[in-house]
């Protein structure tokens, strides 16, 4: 099973891309976890704009894998405006999307104290009309988060245990969901 991580967040030191790190450092034997780093790429959506390179390359990214986990972060009580444009892109055409059917995990740290519950619902919400199967347990919402964290590294174990049960939920969700033909 191979697994594509999308980090909502652009910033060079975002905890959420930490946490992706750590996700796939706990991914069961046989599995892996690829972070695609082509956010900020893209441009604002426009159904007047040619699909451009950056939009083509995500595309090819989800589809060339088993499974999406999103990290996101909580912005405004909702997820970044880079991570709802790079799945506009990704959503278009819809019949031809890539998300289409993709089993979907989600994740999310925050400094505050909802730990992203309030912007993983919204993304939920999202991924209703991109048809993609989003994992519902363990719910990943890391509350405080600049506290368990040093220099991008995690000191808080039980968040790192945490990721290992939502690794190992994700592999058997993706087995319910064998790939379109
Ligand atoms: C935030 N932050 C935030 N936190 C939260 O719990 N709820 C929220 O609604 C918001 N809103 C918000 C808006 C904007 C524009 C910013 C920049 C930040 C704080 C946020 O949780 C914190 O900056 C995280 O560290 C962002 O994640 P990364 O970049 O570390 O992955």
């Amino acid at each position: 099973m191979k697994v594509l991580g999308l980090c909502g967040s652009l910033r060079r030191a975002s905890l959420n891309r930490a946490l992706l790190g750590v996700l796939a450092q706990e991914m069961p034997e046989g599995t892996s976890l690829t972070i695609h780093d082509g956010l900020a790429d893209l441009p604002l959506f426009s159904s007047d704009l040619a699909e451009p390179a950056s939009a083509t390359a995500l595309k090819a990214a989800i589809a060339d894998h088993d499974a999406v986990v999103f990290a996101t972060p909580e912005y405004n009580y909702s997820i970044p405006g880079a991570l709802k444009n790079a799945i506009d892109w990704a959503s278009r055409p819809p019949p031809q999307s890539p998300l289409r059917g993709k089993p979907v995990g989600i994740i999310g740290a925050a400094t505050g104290m909802s730990g992203t519950m309030r912007a993983q619902l919204h993304l939920r919400q999202i991924l209703v009309y991109t048809d993609s199967p989003a994992m519902a347990q363990p719910e990943v919402l890391i509350p405080r988060a600049h506290e368990r964290f040093t220099d991008g590294v995690l000191t808080d174990d039980s968040v790192r245990a945490l990721l290992r049960t939502f690794a190992g939920a994700l592999a058997a969700h993706v087995a319910r969901y064998p790939a379109r033909a």
